[in-house]
């Protein structure tokens, strides 16, 4: 029997190690599929007609335009997951702003466009915000994610180095990341299989997480509501999410393109991800 064969796009090096990734080329193989991680920038490979799975692709954040052309050009070959109008949607966390609009519960956020003369201070006074987070729109890893309190004499100038070279948002601070923390909603193929807890993580942190805890109802109702509207054609998603001001769950991050989606914590989860893989082969 021929084994179908399937591409898991990634990037190398990896700016992070990826723990999902062992235990799914595995749990594919062992499914009978021909898995092999290719880098997005490895051209040549790219032009055969392979079935692609996204998966560690994180360096794009430094290449937007370039990897945006690699989804056209792996899609218009074979099939994509999750397909590229997903993928391309979830680039750009203005995203939250749209989500916001559909009530959605969300992380309130003002975007700053590349070059927008106005002051960290200003924008936060105008919010009532005195404890903010400001990070790239296009971001990952924490990447540039800077916590500041805006009667630090400094903070206008960080927010100024960053609005200089790219799209910026800005956001209260939730403090809930502290205790409550932070939670990674993980969906795959139509469910939501677990959370995980991460912690507070800024530019240049690293990130602790916890094992598989389980979906509070209030989580449950903003994951459903962060993801209605997406067809079936999506295969996995990550809804990051914490209490808001109201406590309330709001969404932090809606993780469509590459989400580390936490397969150690639930081997439900990989299961689920690999029967949605071989039902779409
Ligand atoms: N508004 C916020 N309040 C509290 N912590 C935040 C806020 N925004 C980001 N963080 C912290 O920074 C981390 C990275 O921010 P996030 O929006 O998830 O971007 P990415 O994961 O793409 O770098 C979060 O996991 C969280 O620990
Ligand atoms: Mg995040």
């Amino acid at each position: 029997m021929t084994r179908p064969p399937l591409r898991i796009a990634t990037c190398r090096p990896l700016p992070e190690p990826d723990v999902d990734e062992d235990l799914l080329l595995e749990a594919l193989r062992g499914a009978g599929i021909d898995a092999r991680m290719v880098a997005w920038q490895d051209t040549a490979a790219w032009a055969a007609p392979v079935p692609t799975l996204v998966r560690s692709t994180w360096d794009y954040i430094h290449a937007l335009d370039e990897f945006d052309a690699w989804i056209d050009r792996a899609a218009a070959v074979a099939p994509l997951w999750n397909p590229p109008s997903v993928l391309r949607w979830s680039l750009r966390k203005r995203y939250l702003l749209e989500l916001e609009a559909r009530g959605v519960p969300v992380t309130p956020t003002v975007l700053l466009p590349r070059g927008d003369p106005r002051p960290l201070s200003a924008v936060a006074a105008e919010r009532g915000w005195d404890d903010v987070v400001v990070k790239p729109e296009v971001g990952a890893a924490s990447f540039e994610t800077h916590r500041l309190r805006i009667d630090d004499p400094a903070a206008d100038a960080v927010c100024a180095r960053l609005v200089a070279a790219r799209d910026v948002l800005v956001q209260p601070y939730l403090p809930s990341v502290e205790d409550h923390g932070e939670r990674a909603l993980v969906w795959i193929d139509g469910a939501f299989t677990h959370a995980v807890r991460k912690t507070p993580r800024f530019a240049g942190g690293v990130e602790q997480v916890s094992d598989a805890l389980p979906i509070s109802a209030a989580e449950l109702a903003t994951g459903t509501a962060a993801l209605a509207g997406f067809g079936d054609e999506m295969l996995y998603a990550r809804v990051d999410v914490a209490p808001g001001p109201d406590g309330v769950p709001v969404v932090m991050e809606l993780e469509l393109v590459e989400p580390s989606l936490f397969l150690l914590q639930s081997p439900a989860a990989l299961e689920r991800l690999v029967a949605g893989v071989v039902r779409r082969l």
